[in-house]
């Protein structure tokens, strides 16, 4: 990167301590940010560097990019990085408290007491429910005709979510568990188009979204008011699932979540472990139908490691090459390319001087591309996790530092095992002429127009 003189400019009243655009320049570029915001991201990465200060005064604006700079942030300072940022804000019309967005108090005492609810051995049942959820999707793709165009993005969400509901609800049959998870993605869809509109109403004002907004939150506080009390009253699931752990969760006073508690979390696990994992998925089959050879030598893996006849957890294990596709795709496509803090105290951020009260922006699309730490920044070569080149810090889907991804493991069980049991009977391939979709940034990263591939069985 070139070496950038910081500018002797102030955005009323606010010095500039990082190079970045000026106020005229920024203003033409809003049609821009709203259109591709991750490109806008990129030309200010490539264009200033890895601290890079927007032209905005309250509160001053810094996109950080550099991999050491994000692990002080999250890693070593991250009580001095708080979670109180415009995209928190606005991802809690949704999620109120729950554990993505929560400050802390009283965050730390709700991840003690939801850990237990994402133990290795939640993982075992989890493996069996993804078992059979491909299941259901084997046989309908052993219908179609060899080279058939198939929906793999939609295919990739309905395994997702019927994933994670699972987890949550095991099998309710009154309906309440459908009826929630629906309204959550209702209401997901409203908060994400606001964020795109620069100015946006109050919520309490009675436009059409803030209307169906909140139409979405009086179905899901029902719903869940009803899914407690059925278990409250004995409907127990078999294997106790996440709602039942919830229920039994005790804070250090011996206190349980309060019912409002307990719908922050259980709707927060729905918004963050759903779009996110298809995602992964998705981009993987992108990828891996954009490469042939690596698809092969993924199913050439999976057919030797994996012999009986329903995958265990134990068999993810002896998948490596697999896992590292699903890297090397959350490492292109990270579905949460966007991570935000606000800065507690003055500091200084790869040379840069941050002030108390700064939003901070990381985006791992950006860190995983960075020169320094990655050759071939935008080449797809899943062999790079496997010999051991890799700078942990440098690879963040999941954050890093206290605020980790709780799901990590799950979601890597999940991806492992839907990516490995397609790839043994099937082969995904571009019709003739398509390439991988572009990407549109929303709240996980989606293909423009989808992906549509051609399924192909494998000869036995
Ligand atoms: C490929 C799939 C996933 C990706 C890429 C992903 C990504 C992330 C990232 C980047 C964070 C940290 C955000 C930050 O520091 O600001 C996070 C946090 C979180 N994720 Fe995930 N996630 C995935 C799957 C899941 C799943 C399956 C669940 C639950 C079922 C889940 C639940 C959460 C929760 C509750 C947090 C907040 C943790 C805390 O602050 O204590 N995620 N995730």
């Amino acid at each position: 990167m070139p070496e950038l003189v910081i500018p002797d400019r102030k955005y009323m009243g606010t010095p500039a301590t990082a190079p970045g655009p000026s106020g005229p320049q920024m203003l033409p570029a809003f049609a821009a940010i709203r259109r591709d915001p991750l490109q806008y991201l990129n030309h200010i990465w490539q264009t200033y560097g890895d601290v890079a200060q927007f032209p905005i005064p309250r509160p001053p604006s810094y996109l950080v990019s550099h991999p050491d700079a994000v692990k002080r942030v999250l890693v070593d300072r991250p009580r001095e990085y708080s979670k109180e940022t415009i995209q928190y804000k606005a991802l809690s019309l949704v999620t109120g408290s729950g554990l993505l967005t929560a400050l802390d108090p009283p965050w730390k005492e709700h991840r003690l007491m939801l850990q237990p609810a994402f133990h290795p051995r939640q993982l075992e049942p989890l493996v069996q429910q993804v078992e059979s959820g491909v299941q259901r999707l084997l046989a309908q793709w052993s219908d179609l005709p060899d080279g058939a165009l198939v929906d793999i993005e939609q295919a990739m969400l309905r395994v997702a979510l019927e994933t994670v509901g699972h987890a949550l609800f095991t099998e309710d049959l009154s309906g309440d568990a459908a009826e929630l998870t629906s309204a959550t993605l209702d209401a997901l869809e409203v908060v994400v188009a606001r964020a795109r509109v620069p100015i946006t109403p109050p919520a309490w004002m009675p436009t059409p979204a803030n209307r169906r907004l909140r139409r979405a939150n009086t179905t899901l506080d029902a719903a869940v008011s009803r899914l407690v009390a059925a278990r409250r009253e004995g409907q127990s699931s078999s294997t106790p699932d996440v709602l039942d752990l919830l229920i039994a969760a005790r804070n250090s006073d011996g206190q349980p979540l309060t019912e409002r508690e307990i719908r922050d979390e259980i709707v927060t696990f729905i918004v963050a472990g759903h779009e996110t994992v298809a995602a992964a998925l998705t981009w993987s089959w992108a990828l891996l139908a954009a490469h042939p050879q690596i698809q092969d030598q993924l199913h050439d893996e999976v057919s030797a490691a994996v012999t009986a006849d329903a995958l265990s957890l134990d068999q993810l294990s002896d998948l490596p090459f697999t896992r590292a596709c699903v890297d090397e795709a959350l490492r292109l496509y990270p579905p949460a390319w966007l991570i935000t803090r606000k800065a507690l105290s003055d500091d200084e951020l790869a040379g840069a001087q941050i002030p108390a009260g700064a939003l901070i922006i990381m985006s791992p699309w950006l860190v995983h591309r960075h020169p320094d730490f990655w050759s071939e920044p935008d080449s797809f070569i899943p062999s790079r996790f496997i010999d051991g080149s890799i700078t942990r810090h440098a690879f963040i889907p999941f954050g890093n530092g206290l605020r980790l991804c709780i799901g990590r493991d799950f979601a890597y069980a999940e991806a492992i095992a839907v990516v490995a049991r397609l790839a043994t009977r099937f082969q995904l391939r571009y019709p003739e002429g398509k390439i991988i979709p572009d990407v549109n940034p929303s709240v996980t990263m989606r293909p423009i127009g989808g992906l549509h591939l051609q399924v192909s069985a494998r000869g036995e």
